[in-house]
C-alpha cells in the first residue's frame, strides 16, 4: 500500500533561515532535522526470520574470539518486533527524523536475484509508522551487513560486489521509493574497507592491505551505481552518503607530523571524498599506496565519473578527532587496532591519546573537531548541504534505585556538539540536520553489548526501554528547535 502523498515528508528541502533574537537559547533554523540513527544489524534481531540469511556479521559473530563476550546480533534489541514501540518513543520525544538501515540479506538474501517482498514488508511497515508519526525516514542502504554469499564470492575487494550493490539499490528504490525520499548509499565505507579487510576487527575480518584498498575502490563504485539506481527509480530522491571523516591533527608543528596528517587524510578521508565529491583520486594517495595495488588496473574507465554521482547532501559521522605523529609509539588505539593495519601505506604513523575527558570507548571528547570537519567539507563543496548523520557518546549507563537512567555526561556531549553545529550554521555553513547515535542501546560491533550509545536505555534481558535523561534533554531541544546557550 503506498503512503498517501499528504504523509510524504519534504526531507531536506527547507532552506535554512536566519536565526532569531537572543533569548538565552541557541536556535536552529526551522526545518532543521532533529533525528536519531540506528542500523539494522545493531538493533533488529530476527536474524533467521522472514527469509533472512546470514550476513558477514552473523558469520563474524559466530567466530570465536572476534566479538566481546561472544555477543551476536541475532536478537539484538528486538526492534524487528518492537518497531512500533520505538517509533512511538521518537514521536513522543518530538524527533522529526529517523535514520535506519535496510538489511541487505533480509531483502535479497544471496545478494543476487529478485527481492524477497516479505523482507521489504518490514521496512514498509516501519516507514509507514514513521510517516504517520510525522517523522522523516532516512534509509541507509548499506550499514555493513553484506550477504555472506557475496563475501564467499570475494566480497568488496572484487568488482562484482559493486555491481550487486547497484542491483540491490534498484530493488530497494523500487520497493520503498513511493514512501522514502531521503536515501543514504553507504555508511562509513572507511570502516567497511579498512576495518573489514585491513585491520580485521570488523567483519569479514580479513587483514590484507591490498584487499582493503580494492574494497575502498569498489565501495566508491558501488556508491555510484546505487546513486544512479535511486535517481532512476525515485525522481524526487534526496541522496546522501555517510562518511566517518577523520579530523586529523598533528602532534607537533614539525614538517614530519604535517606529513603524517597528509598521509592519514589521504587514506582516511580523500580516498572517498576524492571520487565521491570531486571525481578523482589524488596523486599523493596513489603514490603512497602504489606498492600495494595497481591502480591503473583497479580503476576502469568511467568508474570515477560513476562515483562522482550528483548528491543532495553529505552526511558526516563524527565522534572524536585524531592526533598523529610521523613516528613513535601509538598511545591511542582508537584509530588503529587489530591484527592488520587499517592504514595501508601509512603504517608507521602513530596515533596519540590526549589528556582530558574521553567516552567509555576511550574516545577523546572534543566538539571543535566537528566544527572543523564541517568547515572543511563546506570549503571543498560549498554547494552541498551537510547533515550530521551520526554523533553521540558511549557512557557507563545503569538504572538508579528509582529506575531512572541519568547520563549527564552524554547531555554535556550533545550540548557541546550541537553548539558546534550551531556555530557552523551561524558562520554560513548549510547544515540541515543532526542524527544522534543512537536511539537505543544496541550491538556495538566488536564490543558486543558492552558499550551503550543510546538515548534510550535497553535492559537486554527483558528488552524494556527506559528514556535516559539525555533523551528528555534532546526531545526538549527538538521540540523547541533550540538548545541552551
Ligand atoms: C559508527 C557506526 O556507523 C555505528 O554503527 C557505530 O555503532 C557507531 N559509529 C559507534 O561506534
Amino acid at each position: 500500500v503506498g503512503a498517501s502523498p499528504s504523509l510524504r515528508q519534504p526531507g531536506l528541502q527547507a532552506a535554512p533561515r536566519s536565526l532569531p533574537v537572543d533569548d538565552g537559547l541557541l536556535h536552529f533554523p526551522s526545518g532543521f532535522l532533529w533525528g536519531a540513527a540506528t542500523s539494522a544489524y545493531q538493533i533488529e534481531g530476527a536474524a533467521a526470520e522472514g527469509g533472512r540469511t546470514p550476513s558477514i556479521w552473523d558469520t563474524f559473530c559466530a567466530t570465536p574470539g572476534k566479538v566481546h563476550h561472544g555477543d551476536t546480533g541475532s536478537i539484538a534489541v528486538d526492534h524487528y518486533h518492537r518497531f512500533r514501540e520505538d517509533v512511538a518513543l521518537m514521536r513522543d520525544l518530538g524527533l522529526t527524523a529517523y535514520r535506519f538501515s535496510i538489511s541487505w540479506p533480509r531483502v535479497q538474501p544471496t545478494g543476487h536475484g529478485p527481492a524477497v517482498e516479505r523482507g521489504f514488508d518490514f521496512y514498509r511497515r516501519l516507514v509507514d509508522a514513521l510517516l504517520e508519526a510525522g517523522i522523516t525516514p532516512v534509509a541507509t542502504l548499506y550499514h555493513w551487513d553484506l550477504p555472506q554469499e557475496l563475501e564467499d564470492s570475494g566480497g568488496w575487494p572484487v568488482r562484482d560486489t559493486a555491481e550487486r550493490f547497484g542491483d540491490y539499490a534498484a530493488l530497494a528504490a523500487e520497493a520503498l521509493g513511493d514512501r522514502v525520499t531521503c536515501w543514504t548509499t553507504l555508511n562509513e565505507p572507511w570502516c567497511s574497507a579498512f576495518l573489514g579487510y585491513g585491520s580485521g576487527v570488523h567483519a569479514p575480518g580479513r587483514t590484507d592491505p591490498a584487499d582493503a584498498l580494492r574494497a575502498a575502490h569498489h565501495l566508491n563504485l558501488g556508491h555510484g551505481r546505487a546513486a544512479a539506481a535511486i535517481r532512476a527509480a525515485v525522481p524526487d530522491a534526496r541522496l546522501s552518503v555517510s562518511l566517518n571523516l577523520h579530523q586529523v591533527r598533528p602532534l607537533t608543528d614539525s614538517a614530519a607530523d604535517a606529513e603524517a596528517v597528509r598521509r592519514i587524510d589521504a587514506v582516511g578521508n580523500r580516498i572517498f571524498t576524492g571520487p565521491m565529491l570531486h571525481g578523482r583520486y589524488d596523486e599523493d594517495l596513489l603514490a603512497d599506496t602504489a606498492h600495494l595495488v595497481d591502480w591503473d588496473e583497479l580503476v576502469r574507465p568511467g568508474d570515477l565519473a560513476a562515483a562522482h554521482a550528483p548528491l543532495d547532501s553529505v552526511g558526516i559521522n563524527y565522534y572524536t578527532p585524531a592526533w598523529v605523529s610521523a613516528d613513535g609509539a601509538s598511545t591511542s588505539t582508537t584509530h588503529g587496532t587489530g591484527g592488520g593495519s587499517p592504514w595501508p601505506g601509512s603504517e608507521s604513523v602513530a596515533f596519540h591519546q590526549p589528556e582530558g575527558p574521553a567516552s567509555s570507548m576511550g574516545w577523546p571528547i572534543d566538539a571543535t573537531g566537528l566544527f572543523d570537519l564541517l568547515s572543511r567539507v563546506h570549503e571543498e563543496r560549498p554547494d552541498l548541504p551537510l547533515l550530521i548523520t551520526e554523533n553521540g557518546m558511549a557512557c557507563e549507563d545503569y538504572p538508579n534505585p528509582e529506575g531512572e537512567v541519568r547520563d549527564p555526561e552524554r547531555v554535556g556531549y550533545l550540548h557541546d556538539h550541537l553548539a558546534a553545529v550551531h556555530r557552523a550554521i551561524s558562520s554560513g555553513i548549510d547544515v540541515r540536520g543532526y542524527f544522534q547515535w543512537s536511539l537505543l542501546d544496541n550491538f556495538e560491533w566488536a564490543y558486543g553489548y558492552a558499550k551503550r550509545f543510546g538515548m534510550v536505555y535497553v535492559d537486554f534481558a527483558t528488552q524494556r526501554r527506559t528514556l535516559k535523561s539525555s533523551a528528555h534533554w534532546y526531545g526538549e531541544a527538538a521540540r523547541k528547535g533550540a538548545i541552551p546557550r
